[in-house]
């Protein structure tokens, strides 16, 4: 690791680090008390629009803990509002007219960062004014897959039937919805990045729904094209998919520096199935945070160690931490993290 390069960045490139960086999908949000005493004063909505209130609230999991890595505070639908979806939060997001047809598919206006999502850049832009040293910005778009189940299927459900339906009755037109979104992602990500994004996260939340067939013609495809559009950004580029351990042999080849898994999926296993040519991040199931500390040290210290002490790994959860945790135990969990890896690091 060179001097000076942050933790996160150099774990991302798979070069040797002093411990391994940690950092939390959702690490802002509701289990905070001072996210949720904003929140009481203003919508979802609204904390996404207003920069220094999204700077505000990205910054709040960073004075509480030694997190390795800080995370545009946003959401995988905000972009879209851009692109004329009428949609709400609620608090999941809810799509007021489902797209489901080739006319409101040609409606979907082209993304143009700068003009439709001017305060998400600006955001950024305070936020790496403001964040720690050694604390890179990470920015993020949801997988075309996963958008794709919330524009289609209109709201968060657990099988996205209609999302799911729409690829086998149409595929011509589900194919060219997915590349609409592809297209869009890549354009906003090259825009956050741009702005000051130090890291680019491709968030595909519902891939895992797909049969293997299904996920590589319509899921993988998509992503693939998004994330080959970002490699001239010069920025790691991280791919998460959920409930994707039966689709692991199929991100080998995808364009990304790191693959973020779910606790399903053994670290030692993906990483032999990746063959050593990514880094891995996770993937701590979020339920381990509710377990008695000596409990939650010990899974912490078992994700290390699946991760092989290698160079190339990010510990995360392995999906987002859920609004009823208590904070000490994330407290607890960084430091664990930091002091086991160091340790082993050390004896190395
Ligand atoms: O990670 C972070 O700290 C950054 C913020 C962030 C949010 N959403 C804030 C949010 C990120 C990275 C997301 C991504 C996101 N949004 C995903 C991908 C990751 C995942 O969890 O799978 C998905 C699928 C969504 C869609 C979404 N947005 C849902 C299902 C919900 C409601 C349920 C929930 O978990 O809160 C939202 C709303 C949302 N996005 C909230 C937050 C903090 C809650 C809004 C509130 O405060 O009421």
């Amino acid at each position: 690791m060179s001097a000076g390069t942050p933790v996160f960045l150099a774990a991302c490139r798979r070069e040797p680090v002093p411990y391994t960086p940690i950092w939390i999908m959702r690490q802002a949000g509701r289990y905070l008390p001072e996210y949720r005493e904003l929140r009481a004063k203003v919508s979802f909505d609204a904390l996404t629009r207003t920069p220094q209130l999204a700077a505000e609230v990205t910054l709040q999991p960073l004075r509480r803990f030694a997190l390795d890595a800080a995370i545009l505070f946003s959401d995988i639908m905000t972009p879209l509002q851009g692109m004329g979806v009428d949609l709400t939060f609620e608090p999941g997001p809810v799509v007021r007219e489902p797209i489901r047809s080739d006319a409101a598919i040609e409606a979907l206006r082209p993304l143009s960062p700068e003009r439709d999502v001017p305060f998400v850049l600006e955001s950024i832009r305070l936020i790496r004014a403001a964040a720690p040293r050694g604390v890179p910005l990470i920015g993020f778009a949801g997988g075309p897959f996963t958008l794709f189940c919330y524009l289609v299927g209109g709201r968060q459900s657990k099988q996205f039937e209609a999302a799911r339906a729409f690829l086998y009755s149409d595929p011509d037109a589900a194919g060219r919805l997915l590349e609409r979104l592809a297209d869009a992602m890549a354009a906003y990500l090259a825009a956050q990045a741009t702005a000051g994004a130090q890291a680019l996260m491709l968030f595909e939340s519902w891939g895992g729904l797909l049969a293997p067939p299904q996920f590589e013609q319509f899921a993988l495809r998509a992503a693939r094209r998004t994330l080959a559009a970002l490699r001239s950004c010069g920025v790691p580029l991280i791919y998460y998919l959920n409930q994707g351990s039966a689709l692991l042999k199929h991100l080998a080849t995808i364009e990304a520096d790191v693959i973020g898994v779910d606790w399903r999926s053994p670290l030692d296993e993906v990483r032999r199935v990746l063959g050593g040519l990514k880094a891995v991040q996770g993937n701590l199931d979020p339920a381990a945070l509710f377990a008695p500390p000596e409990v939650l040290e010990q899974e912490a210290g078992r994700v290390l160690h699946e991760a092989g002490g290698l160079p190339g790994h990010i510990f995360n959860l392995g999906h987002g931490i859920w609004p009823h945790t208590d904070p000490e135990a994330v407290a607890r969990l960084v430091d664990v993290v930091h002091e086991r890896s160091a340790r082993a690091a050390g004896a190395r």
